[in-house]
């Protein structure tokens, strides 16, 4: 952890990223905005109400007095189109998290972190509704990062989708390849499933293999692999015997699940049997980042999370 952070934090040092914190009422967000700014990492603006003291270097927005608000409120109207009437969308632009989207939407930051005292679903909602997808990307998902000692890898999704099609699946796979580099990671991904290259024929494994055929079309260039089981994918012997043709299988270090049950059980499986640091979920597909804190987060939750936002606002 304190190497992948070491590593991210010298990725985004010196760039002055601006990064948007809606709960500036929560002192543990206070603290870790203080923290980072303190530590000149990146240019922490925090929406008011405000508890607490605040460094010189963090930019305080109130709502209430915001000159852009009018601005604001046009360009919402504008992305959502028919979706709301003026008056919804005014109540809408007073709470925190869509205020902060608006933030980011409007090009004034590049990230937002969240979740501290809002639940997941205000967190992310205001993202998915005015952020949106990032061309070619369906559904926004939800990545961990796995470390033990020298050992780093990344599951997907294990946070939002709970039944993907195949279209999604290859998409997720292709993106998370793609986001692989910011931690340094040579992706080679596998597509998990309960059968390795046809060996149990089912419409799940069909779906498993379609994404596969679907992500290897759309990035030629990258590693991708399957339908394999998890052993086939990380354990060279084996991959050996179940799938002698792929040059993935048993290298495996990006794991695309082919479900949510999969995925979240799969990373927690990882995380309490294996002593893997499971750091996310970290949100991925949208135009620009959004991350969702857990609401029993601490001081270093929050400071950790922001470090990788900025980060993936220049990835
Ligand atoms: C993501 C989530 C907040 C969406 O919930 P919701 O607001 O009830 O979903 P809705 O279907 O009403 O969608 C709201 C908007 O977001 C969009 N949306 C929903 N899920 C999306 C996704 N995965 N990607 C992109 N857009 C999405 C919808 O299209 C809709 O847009 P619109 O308002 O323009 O029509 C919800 O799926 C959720 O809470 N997921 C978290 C799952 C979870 O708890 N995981 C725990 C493990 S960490």
């Amino acid at each position: 952890m304190a190497q992948i952070m070491n590593e991210l934090k010298a990725k985004i040092n010196g760039k002055n990223i601006p990064i948007v914190f809606p709960e500036g009422k929560d002192e543990r967000i206070v603290a870790a905005v203080n923290r980072l700014a303190e530590e000149s990492l990146l240019h922490p603006i925090l929406i008011g109400p405000v508890n607490g003291e605040v460094h010189s270097n963090v930019e305080v927005i109130e709502p209430d007095d915001y000159a852009g608000k009018e601005t604001m409120f046009e360009a919402f109207m504008a992305r959502r189109k028919d979706k709301h009437t003026a008056s919804e969308a005014r109540e809408l632009l007073k709470q925190q998290n869509y205020f902060g989207t608006m933030l980011v939407y409007q090009g004034l930051a590049k990230g937002l972190v969240s979740g501290a005292i809002q639940s997941t679903g205000d967190t992310v909602r205001p993202a998915l509704q005015i952020i949106k997808t990032k061309p070619g990307i369906q559904r926004a998902f939800g990545y961990f990062l796995m470390l033990r000692e020298d050992e780093k890898y990344l599951m997907a999704d294990c946070a939002i989708n709970p039944n993907p099609t195949a279209e999604e699946l290859a998409q997720f796979a292709v993106e998370t390849g793609k986001i692989a580099s910011m931690y340094d990671i040579d992706p080679k991904i596998g597509m998990l499933s309960f059968s390795t290259d046809g060996s149990g024929v089912t419409e799940e494994s069909i779906k498993v293999k379609k994404a596969t055929e679907l992500a290897q079309a759309m990035a030629p260039e990258m590693a991708i692999d399957g339908e394999m089981q998890f052993d086939s994918a990380f354990v060279p012997s084996v991959a050996k015997k179940k799938f002698p043709s792929s040059s993935v299988a048993g290298n495996v270090n990006v794991f695309v699940f082919p479900t949510l049950d999969a995925g979240n059980i799969g990373y927690k499986i990882a995380q309490r049997l294996g002593h893997f640091e499971a750091i996310g979920p970290i949100l991925a597909g949208l135009n620009q980042p959004v991350n969702d804190l857990s609401r029993g987060c601490d001081v270093d939750d929050v400071y950790h999370l922001a470090i990788i936002t900025a980060a993936q606002a220049i990835y």
